[in-house]
């Protein structure tokens, strides 16, 4: 593992980081192997999705890989791809690193560094993953300018973060719990009240949902203009699940269309068990050629 930093950081990143050196998320379970990443990743229709979708040959970066089990799924599913995880909690990238030997993955690197000073060539990557952490940086914005400044011409952005209006059950849920001493009801919590979840994968949930030090949520339809104005088009969002390849060029939803997609978000929050999580799938644009 490449070690940057660290480096000085503002207070409230700080406390991010010092969270998730507590809580490294996700969880791997004891017996979590190639064999059981692969088929447990490919039981979510988003992620067999991007598998299909990132080329067998092509480069991968995921930023705040949190222990790297997407990027881990995806070295072990196409091994010709050039993986590269990033993270700024060494404690993730230590419980990423001990899996990645276990299994002798050898197509993936994992990096520590911020996420607002990635020591990462701009313009480069095929595919940048960046899900679930702009929403928890002091500065979602220019943490978006970051990650999407290391898309290369033609390349996809895989934007995942919590959604206004896809999040206000949970915030609802959060509210509750805070007043009885930050306890969740766990009736109430699609993930709390399963009885296939381990304890120890609960705990994990009860932290990074109801105990985190720093979260906001993001409207798609500023995300999306601030994605425009930087060379991006549109190709989808998800929900809804995806048909087909999901780097395919979807229409693009017009006021009230997106209006209403983002009610469908708030509505299916009392059993969505990302929680308001939304991803945003944007391919910039290729370079002008100004050649006569
Ligand atoms: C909720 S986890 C998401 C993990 C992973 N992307 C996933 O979807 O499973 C958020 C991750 O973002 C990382 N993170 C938060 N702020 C960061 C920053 N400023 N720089 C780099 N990583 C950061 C945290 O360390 C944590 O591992």
């Amino acid at each position: 593992m490449d070690t940057l930093g660290p480096a000085a950081r503002e207070d409230r990143a700080a406390q991010v980081e010092e969270f998730y050196t507590r809580s490294p998320f996700p969880g791997y379970a004891e017996g979590d192997d190639a064999s059981v990443l692969l088929e447990r990743c490919r039981r979510s229709s988003f992620l067999a999705g991007l598998d299909r979708a990132v080329p067998a040959d092509g480069s991968f970066l995921s930023v705040g890989c949190g222990t790297a089990q997407v990027p881990a799924f995806l070295g072990v599913a196409g091994p010709k791809r050039r993986v590269l995880a990033v993270d700024g909690c060494m404690e993730s990238l230590e419980v990423a690193d001990r899996f990645v030997q276990k299994i002798s993955l050898q197509n993936i690197t994992l990096i520590r560094a911020d996420i607002f000073d990635m020591p990462l060539p701009k313009e480069r990557f095929d595919v940048v993953s960046c899900r679930g952490v702009i929403h928890h940086t002091p500065d979602p914005f220019r943490a978006l300018d970051c990650v999407a400044q290391l898309v290369a011409p033609g390349g996809v952005l895989v934007l995942g973060y919590y959604e206004t209006m896809g999040r206000a059950w949970h915030r609802m849920r959060r509210v509750l719990s805070t007043l009885r001493g930050r306890r969740p009801v766990n009736w109430l919590d699609p993930i709390l009240r399963r009885k296939d979840i381990s304890t120890e994968k609960k705990r994990i949930w009860i932290e990074d949902q109801y105990r985190h030090p720093l979260e906001v949520s993001l409207p798609t339809p500023r995300v999306l203009k601030h994605l425009e104005q930087r060379g991006f088009e549109f190709v989808r969002t998800v929900p809804p699940s995806p048909d087909g390849n999901l780097f395919h060029s979807t229409a693009k939803p017009g006021p009230m269309a997106m209006w209403f997609r983002r009610l469908l978000w708030m509505l299916s929050g009392v059993v969505d068990p990302d929680a308001g999580l939304v991803v945003l799938i944007v391919r910039k644009k290729p370079k002008f050629s100004y050649s006569k």
